[in-house]
């Protein structure tokens, strides 16, 4: 048995940003509020947790930073040594501060993360350590939970789930999950996965790899998706839809979400509701109730938070009349 108090997280109903979404109801999925502040910790425990039955002597990942946050963490809890291939320079430090303070050890490479994964999967070949990428079935077994609590949540599936796509395991869990709720009754129908990447890092978009993929948003700047076929699978059996989203829509949602809805997510995660404000300009939205996963908070990024937001900063003096001047009160 193994847990930090991972899943259950709070589905919450958006007060302001519905309309720009294009949709009558739109509710938030609060993935950071996940004990390592992403969704990846849902999956990570059964990972860890499968590789301690299966007597695995450490765990390893490549990441674009929160995996490796997550993997960190429950090795530290499990008392399992823990190796994270990152690619140098690219990691968010709220995240690499993570992977520190949980004691892991880091790999910076020369590369990007699909240049990591390659590596990791090599190594845990040829190793007793275990690998704890989503290619693992186990962190699609555990990450696949968020769907059913949103049906639990809802009292059915919404008509479009919003999610952003990287490696693209999440897409590929949440549709496992929603396709089970349906066949066992606790939902009447699936959603349409709407998946976004970001315009710079866009290979299901494009489809074609993308050698150096580029973009804000870090988390999701992945080439080459090793969940390529489990996303297009989700996209075309719910009939939805993956599409690209600027770096300058992602910052656009990112500060919209903060300041109308009290949301500070990271970028990667501003990706979903991008999207849907995407379509509703385009005028492409099908309206109804729609689910965007928030899957990592904004305090793992602060550097791109610093950034691109304007701060209303008044420097003045200490006391009531100072304030008060200051104020205009
Ligand atoms: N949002 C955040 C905050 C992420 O960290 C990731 C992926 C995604 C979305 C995309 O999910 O890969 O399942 O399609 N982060 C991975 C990592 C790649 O290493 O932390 P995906």
């Amino acid at each position: 048995m193994l847990t930090l108090g991972e899943g259950d997280t709070p589905l919450v109903q958006a007060s302001n940003i519905a309309a720009q979404c294009g949709v009558d109801e739109l509710w938030f999925k609060l993935e950071s509020c996940n004990p390592t502040g992403s969704f990846k910790d849902r999956g990570m425990v059964v990972a860890v947790a499968k590789a301690i039955e299966a007597g695995a002597t450490g765990i390893m990942c490549a990441s674009t930073g929160n995996t490796s946050a997550s993997a960190a963490a429950y090795a530290a809890k499990a008392g399992l040594q823990s190796f994270v291939i990152v690619p140098g320079g690219k990691i968010a430090g709220g995240k690499m501060a993570q992977a520190i303070a949980y004691g892991s050890t880091i790999l910076e490479i020369e590369g990007n993360f699909d240049d990591a994964l390659q590596a990791a999967r090599d190594v845990t070949a040829q190793t007793s350590i275990a690998l704890v990428n989503s290619v693992n079935p186990h962190r699609i077994e555990g990450q696949k939970t968020a769907a059913f609590e949103i049906c639990d949540q809802l009292g059915d599936a919404p008509d479009t789930l919003a999610i952003p796509v990287g490696n693209a395991g999440n897409i590929t869990a949440y549709w496992k999950g929603f396709t089970e709720c349906a066949e066992r009754g606790l939902a009447s129908r699936h959603p349409n996965m709407a998946g976004f990447q970001a315009a710079g890092a866009a290979p299901i978009v494009s489809g074609a790899p993308v050698a150096d993929p580029q973009t804000i948003a870090s988390a999701i700047r992945i080439g080459n998706p090793a969940s390529w076929k489990g996303a297009t699978a989700a996209r075309d059996e719910s009939e939805g839809l993956i599409e690209a989203v600027t770096d300058a829509e992602i910052i656009d949602a990112y500060k919209l979400l903060a300041t109308r809805e009290g949301l500070f997510v990271e970028p990667a995660s501003a990706a979903a509701v991008a999207g849907l404000m995407k379509l509703h300009r385009e005028r492409r939205s099908r309206g109804g109730r729609a689910v965007a996963i928030l899957t990592g908070h904004g305090l793992k990024d602060p550097d791109v938070a610093m950034a691109n937001l304007t701060p209303n900063v008044i420097k003045c003096g200490v006391s009531a009349r100072d304030i008060r001047a200051a104020l205009s009160l």
